[in-house]
């Protein structure tokens, strides 16, 4: 477990960075965090620098958003914010895209808790005052 200070937007892109290099061998990714703790954004940075080409932003109608890199690579951005039950989850067919190998970046993950994999790499995002920000990366393996 790695925990690192982000002093604010300038810094993010360094943040990124500290967390890709935490997460190398996870391909589900899953972002923790209350309302506006920087979710998103952190996730738009680390699209950015591990290739997506596409605008990244919170799925809103649907509950995954799928990128891709320059060499047709797919990413998938789900939010279960707004999921009622975990049925809805299953129904588009999380399961598949958690094994898939495709990088899988969750927001919200906590409200289908039962379909994470028992392995992936939690990233925990506190909110300080203004733009400070504490990232702690966990890898989880065998559910543990
Ligand atoms: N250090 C920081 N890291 C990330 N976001 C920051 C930071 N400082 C300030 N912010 C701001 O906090 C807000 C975070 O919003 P964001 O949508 O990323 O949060 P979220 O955790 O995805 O929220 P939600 O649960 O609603 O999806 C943005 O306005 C962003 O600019
Ligand atoms: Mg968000």
């Amino acid at each position: 477990m790695t925990t690192i200070s982000c002093k604010g937007l300038p810094q993010i892109s360094e943040c990124a960075k500290f967390v890709i290099d935490l997460c190398e061998g996870q391909k589900v990714w899953v972002f923790k965090g209350e309302l506006g703790a920087g979710k998103t954004t952190l996730i738009q940075e680390i699209a950015k620098q591990m290739g997506v080409l596409d605008r990244v932003s919170s799925p809103t109608f649907s509950l995954v958003n799928e990128y891709q890199d320059q060499a047709g690579v797919a990413f998938y951005h789900f939010d279960f914010y707004r999921i009622d039950d975990v049925e809805e989850a299953v129904e588009i067919g999380v399961d598949e895209y958690f094994h898939s190998g495709s990088y899988c970046w969750v927001e919200w993950g906590e409200r289908v808790a039962e379909l994470i994999p028992e392995n992936f790499a939690l990233i925990e995002l506190l909110k300080g005052d203004d733009e400070m920000r504490e990232i702690t990366v966990k890898i989880i393996l065998d559910g543990e």
